[in-house]
């Protein structure tokens, strides 16, 4: 048993000259909900990127329950535990809403058929097919989203989007789920929601989430514990509350 569900390394990345990202050490225990903050451009989002293999790092490692997964591509870190949802919406727009999730759970072994039994259309693959609708569909309740259900993706306001990306990122199943400013562009009401969905999921899905976002009070009633990145660098770590009224903090955020 891991005390840390999550733990990166020395991480960092370097575009050219930019240091992206530097000696950045993240350890988040299991079923915790951790924060990732600091201003436009501190190297947030290059984190994910990492953290899910569509960047590999210049230095550094990071271990998911004590594996060591850094340098797998993008869909083995999927299968081993890491999801996420993006800071730009990224949705199959021209699929329905019960189809964005039912993507996701294609991996699900219990929901496997041969790709002959697809192809011929043999009564397993309707078996699956249809045992995959309905737990898509149990996942968009929790995000009131199964009236929506045969609507287009693109066809759903912000708000509704960026919840259905959520399902979609549950749909394969992780340890580890990784939010992108998930309330960005929500209004008070929506986001009020959303904090008390990520709860819910957490406990219910047995997860441990790490999320990037702006909103101080989504924030600090959410996050036990948090990182504060500045210029791709730790620049505070710890309690949040503690983190938020460090003097340097307030700065980079003034600063920025
Ligand atoms: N693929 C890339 N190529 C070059 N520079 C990048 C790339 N990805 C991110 N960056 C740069 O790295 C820095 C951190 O970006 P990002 O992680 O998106 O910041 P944040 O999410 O904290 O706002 C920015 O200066 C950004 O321009
Ligand atoms: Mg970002």
């Amino acid at each position: 048993m891991n005390d840390y569900i999550l733990e990166t390394k020395d991480l960092g990345i370097s575009f050219g000259g930019l240091k992206a990202a530097q000696n950045v050490n993240i350890k988040i225990k299991k079923n915790q909900i951790y924060g990732l903050i600091g201003p436009n451009g501190a190297g947030k989002t290059t984190i994910f990127n990492l953290l899910t293999g569509v960047y590999k790092p210049t230095t550094g490692t990071f271990f998911l329950d004590g594996e060591e997964i850094c340098g797998l591509s993008q869909e083995k870190i999927n299968h081993k535990g890491i999801a996420r949802t993006f800071q730009n919406i990224r949705l199959f727009n021209n699929m329905t809403v019960v189809r964005n999730v039912m993507v996701g759970l294609h991996n699900d072994p219990a929901f496997k058929c041969t790709v002959w039994e697809s192809f011929l259309r043999l009564p397993r693959h309707f078996k699956s097919e249809k045992a995959m609708r309905e737990r898509a569909k149990e996942l968009l309740k929790i995000f009131d989203l199964d009236d929506e259900r045969n609507n287009y993706a693109c066809n759903l306001p912000y708000g509704k989007q960026r919840k259905l990306e959520i399902a979609r990122a549950l749909a394969t199943n992780p340890k580890l789920l990784l939010l992108d400013e998930p309330a960005a562009g929500m209004n008070p009401h929506e986001t009020e929601d959303l904090e008390k969905t990520v709860r819910f999921i957490r406990d219910e899905f047995d997860l441990t989430v790490l999320l990037i976002e702006h909103d101080m009070k989504f924030v600090a009633g959410l996050c036990d514990e948090l990182t504060v990145l500045n210029f791709g660098t730790v620049l505070a770590e710890g309690d949040t509350r503690t983190a938020l009224q460090d003097p340097e903090v307030i700065r980079a955020y003034i600063g920025g």
